[in-house]
């Protein structure tokens, strides 16, 4: 009896460190809705959406970002100090990661 239980115990460990493991190494895919548009929105949206968006660049929804990043080199200019977008600054590095992300995942909706 009392080998069973601890038998059934060492099992139970098992078991919950093999879904705590692959849980971990399971990352959810990033996408636009929960991921990206919270960050353009926060840091592009001011002078890129609207009636006159600069550069005639509106980018308020997933085809227009879409299409900026294959057609605008938008990945480019995020990540250029010198001509930096948002023009103030770079956004922190793991912004600029996610975006990445998003577009080498295939721009998950
Ligand atoms: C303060 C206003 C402002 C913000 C905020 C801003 N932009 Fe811009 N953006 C501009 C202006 C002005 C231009 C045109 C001049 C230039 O290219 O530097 C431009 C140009 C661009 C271009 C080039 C467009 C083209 O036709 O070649 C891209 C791509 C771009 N922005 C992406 C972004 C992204 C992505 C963000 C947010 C991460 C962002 N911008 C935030 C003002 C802004």
């Amino acid at each position: 009896m009392i080998y069973a239980k601890s038998l059934s115990l060492i099992l139970f460990n098992l078991f919950l460190v093999y879904t705590f493991n692959s849980e971990k190494k399971e990352e959810p895919p990033v996408t636009y809705s929960k991921n990206i548009r919270p960050i353009i929105s926060q840091y592009c949206l001011n002078c890129h959406a609207g009636k006159r968006p600069k550069s005639k660049l509106d980018l308020s929804t997933y085809e227009n970002l879409k299409k900026a990043i294959e057609n605008k080199n938008l990945l480019l200019r995020i990540n250029n100090k010198k001509r930096p977008m948002p023009k103030g600054g770079l956004m922190p590095l793991e912004k600029r990661k996610l975006i990445e992300k998003w577009v080498n995942q295939e721009f998950k909706k």
